[in-house]
């Protein structure tokens, strides 16, 4: 009798920290020693030697670091002095910080719908808001790199010029991406990063860091972050407590020096998953999704994109994930409820139907395993795993 061996699909996680930590393990044991051996626990050396190596990373004058990418949008944003009375343009296909931070330094955020190839902020939707009677107050455009790939930098530039505001990067997922060459953190007035664990930067626990090509908001950012204080107990301005532990900044230092390796196997992992949806015949003709096709990933040619996430279309998407799930393949939903539809944000009084591309991507969008140690069988089996779902 002929042996039939069935193979039982491997489970594949969504993401697996132990394997790049096996490889760094030791040289960030030594980065934390260092930091303990000198007892300077928050700001200190090891802070201001990250925030140079990040500023070199980005091409950007200064780099300021600080507790998360949340407080990050809300010190570049506040350190450029935007306030009580202004509006701030962004994207409600974001996670939800990017509008919690324009709250929190007291200006108002107005909401613009997406570019459905992209999911990044659609420009031509924001220049349709500057151009109403709501476009009045605006002080800032807040466009957010989602996925890794920088928003339309080209028209956003032109936006700035021609209405004179300030352009402030939400680049919390894209440390090392690129638009038209340029690092995303030297594109705009000011930058956010955020180094959450799960980004492609990630810190031991929450860090932030802010980028910008103004000496002004660079040193508005330093006093912001230490309780508006310049001298120690003289406070200037109501600021916060924003600081960046010193281990945080020493690890990110240490992994900082991997970063461009890390990206460039990202690409590799969304070029092989490409690669292999195609060979399946899975792929849909255009960037609307079918029932019987996704729509992979669309990079724009101007954009080096940086993969923080590999995320497909598909109407089925409720469906195929419970597919996966019972398969034990990992996959995630960014984001399932756009943010004019969060209930703490009603009395901002969008509704549905207000950013119909937002809404539709809400519905349809799935991130597939990711990152830089992932190996090709996974990959594989993955598609497999999707191909099977379709068959
Ligand atoms: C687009 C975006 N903006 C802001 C943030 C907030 O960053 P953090 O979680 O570090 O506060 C995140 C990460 O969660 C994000 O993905």
């Amino acid at each position: 009798m002929a042996d039939v061996t069935i193979r039982k699909p491997q489970p594949v996680p969504m993401l697996d920290f132990s394997r790049q930590f096996a490889v760094l393990r030791q040289e960030i044991f030594d980065s934390i020693e260092a930091v303990c051996t000198s007892q300077h626990f928050i700001l200190g050396p090891q802070v201001t030697s990250f925030e140079h190596a990040a500023a070199t990373a980005c091409a950007a004058p200064h780099a300021i670091g600080c507790a998360s990418g949340t407080d990050a949008i809300w010190l570049a944003l506040a350190a450029a002095n935007v306030g009580p009375g202004d509006a701030v343009i962004t994207t409600p296909f974001s996670f939800f910080a990017t509008v919690s931070a324009i709250l929190r330094c007291g200006a108002t955020p107005l909401l613009a719908d997406i570019d459905p190839a992209t999911f990044n902020l659609s420009a031509p939707a924001v220049a349709k808001l500057l151009d109403s009677p709501v476009g009045r107050n605006v002080k800032a455009i807040l466009p957010v790199h989602l996925y890794g790939q920088c928003a339309d930098w080209d028209a956003f530039t032109a936006l700035k010029q021609n209405h004179k505001l300030l352009l402030i990067e939400d680049a919390a997922q894209a440390f090392g991406a690129t638009w038209n060459g340029v690092p995303a953190g030297a594109l705009g007035d000011a930058a956010a990063f955020s180094f959450y664990p799960t980004k492609n930067l990630s810190a031991m626990g929450d860090a932030g860091l802010v980028t910008t090509t103004s000496a002004a908001i660079d040193d508005h950012a330093r006093v912001l972050r230490a309780h508006g204080m310049r001298r120690r107990y003289y406070h200037e301005e109501i600021g916060w407590n924003s600081r960046l532990d010193s281990i945080q900044a020493a690890v990110l230092e240490v992994k900082l020096r991997y970063l461009p390796k890390w990206n460039q196997q990202r690409r590799d992992h969304a070029a092989r998953y490409d690669q292999l949806f195609h060979k399946a015949n899975l792929t849909a003709d255009s960037t609307a999704s079918t029932d019987k096709g996704i729509v992979l990933p669309i990079t724009d040619p101007r954009a080096g994109h940086v993969f923080h996430q590999y995320v497909i279309r598909t109407p089925r998407r409720d469906e195929l994930r419970q597919y996966l799930t019972d398969r034990k393949i990992g996959s995630e939903i960014y984001y399932p409820v756009p943010l004019h539809l969060q209930t703490s944000l009603s009395y901002l009084s969008y509704k549905q139907g207000d950013f119909p591309i937002s809404e539709a991507a809400a519905d349809e969008v799935l991130a597939l395993p990711m990152y830089p140690e992932l190996r090709e069988d996974e990959q594989q089996t993955v598609v497999d795993t999707i191909a099977s779902f379709y068959q």
